[in-house]
């Protein structure tokens, strides 16, 4: 538990932080930053308080996280629809995980505050012209002119605004609960239509029927539904003005999100990510790229959990495919050696990026099932829990990933590529994703605290003889 001084608070503001836009103007941006500082945080303590929760009951596999939504959210973009059927999408992959796992899974928006990318170089040339690279609607236009490209502060408090709209329509979802039969019809409208939904019928028939039986998950129309919101905490300008002290506790907590994560580019152990991190109460993340060592691994866990609170720390693992089964384990080893306990969650998309040859960004869906695959097949190795997913993802019909049961080629890209940022799987190819996550679960080793129902379907789902699936590798 933090209570910290206001000197402490501030420590992180000596430091270097890395991807900090080079704002055109400290004036403005402190103004932007006052202005934010008097509006209301867009989170409570007691929610960020329940994911921690949700989330320790992840680190003992308990529970599962799944944690999806765009590379980066556009302000322009913003509609209630496209937030709804994201949301669908994640409680549709939720019911057929939970049922495979035996678990609870734990729903997490990569939305209402995922506007700041992180990029790897500061410049983009297009046509022999170079321009500012496009960092993200928080802080500049992503049209290629002078313009557009210089960073503008009065977008964080678009952001603000953008974010309180998404909470809302979430909320608002969350509110009207989910008739979990009608859902998961969706799902095996969509195994019905596949071109590979005859693996997946069986399973899906199953989860139907335990979901008819009236109590898989307690009942099959849930009155409210829990979802959480989460964003990369980049602009530390942003999050600390929405940074409050919860009067009852004494706790501070970022007001910006519930779950906020270090990207793989700023987690430094003597930055001003970190150090910031380590001063909010909320529960957060780090993504582990492949050149993360097992030393960097433990003194994050110092820095950022030094009292050992589970549901605190969760590592994303972003290794990519061909690396995942020979660098994950050294981790998984020395952190569990330590007795730390880290939530331990699969990003199976950004080690996997590539350039099409039409030049868009994309990535092979294959490659994504064989990074959880082996993300799956280390955990199993040590006994230990895999503990959830992270993925890019959107509801809508786009062409951003090849492969998957459509088979999208790099010719279909051009189709309907709307990411500003990194390529997402569509809704047909997320939900081909939780089926065959689920068929890599063992049921049994983990069911503990799951519906009666859930439990059996799971079993019956053991017996049923699927195999931890190596596919597409
Ligand atoms: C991202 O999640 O979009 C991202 C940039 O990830 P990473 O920090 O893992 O590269
Ligand atoms: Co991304």
């Amino acid at each position: 538990m933090l209570t910290l001084t206001g000197e402490a608070a501030a420590h992180w503001r000596t430091l270097v932080a890395h991807q900090r836009p080079e704002w055109p103007s400290t004036a403005e941006l402190d103004e932007v930053v006052d202005h934010l500082a008097a509006l209301l945080p867009l989170v409570k303590p007691q929610e960020c308080d329940t994911l921690t929760a949700r989330l320790a009951q992840a680190a003992e596999g308990k529970a599962f996280l799944l944690q999806g939504g765009d590379c980066a959210e556009r302000f322009d973009c913003l509609s209630t629809r496209v937030i709804h059927s994201k949301l669908r999408l994640l409680q549709q992959m939720a019911v057929i995980l939970a049922h495979a796992s035996a678990v609870p899974v734990v729903k997490v928006g990569r939305m209402a505050g995922q506007y700041a990318k992180p990029r790897s170089r500061p410049t983009e040339t297009v046509a022999g012209r170079t321009l500012p690279v496009y960092r993200g609607d928080a802080v500049n236009g992503i049209g290629f002119s002078q313009a557009e490209r210089l960073p503008d502060p009065a977008r964080l408090l678009r952001m603000y605004d953008v974010s309180r709209y998404t909470l809302d329509v979430m909320r608002a979802y969350a509110r009207g609960g989910t008739d979990l039969r009608q859902l998961h019809r969706r799902s095996q409208d969509f195994v019905a239509r596949s071109p590979v939904g005859e693996r997946y019928e069986e399973f899906a028939g199953r989860i139907a029927q335990a979901l008819s039986s009236g109590n898989a998950c307690g009942d099959d129309r849930l009155p409210t539904t829990e979802l959480f919101a989460s964003h990369e905490g980049l602009l530390l300008d942003y999050e600390a003005a929405l940074t409050r002290r919860d009067p009852r506790s004494g706790r501070r907590y970022a007001g910006s999100g519930h779950m906020l994560w270090i990207g793989d580019r700023t987690r430094q152990l003597d930055g001003a990510h970190v150090a910031y991190f380590a001063t909010i109460d909320n529960p957060i993340a780090v993504k582990l790229g492949p050149a993360t060592t097992p030393e960097q691994a433990l003194a994050l866990i110092d820095r950022l959990d030094p009292d050992r609170r589970p549901g605190r720390l969760t590592f994303i693992v972003r290794m990519g495919a061909h690396r995942v089964r020979y660098l994950l384990p050294q981790l998984v080893e020395k952190v569990t050696a330590s007795g730390a306990p880290v939530v331990w969650v699969c990003d199976p998309m950004h080690g996997n990026t590539f350039e099409a040859p039409s030049g868009h960004k994309t990535r092979r869906f294959d490659d994504i099932v064989a990074e959880v695959a082996g993300f799956f097949e280390v955990h199993k190795a040590f006994g230990t829990h895999a503990g959830g997913l992270h993925i890019e993802l959107t509801g809508e019909d786009v062409t951003e990933c090849v492969g998957g049961g459509a088979d999208l080629g790099f010719d279909d890209l051009h189709r309907n590529y709307e990411s500003a940022c990194d390529p997402r799987l569509n809704a047909d190819q997320a939900l081909d994703l939780a089926f065959l996550v689920a068929e890599m679960f063992h049921p049994g080793a983990t069911g503990t605290g799951a519906p009666d129902a859930a439990v059996d379907a799971a079993a019956r789902q053991a017996h049923h003889g699927s195999s931890p699936a190596s596919s597409g590798t």
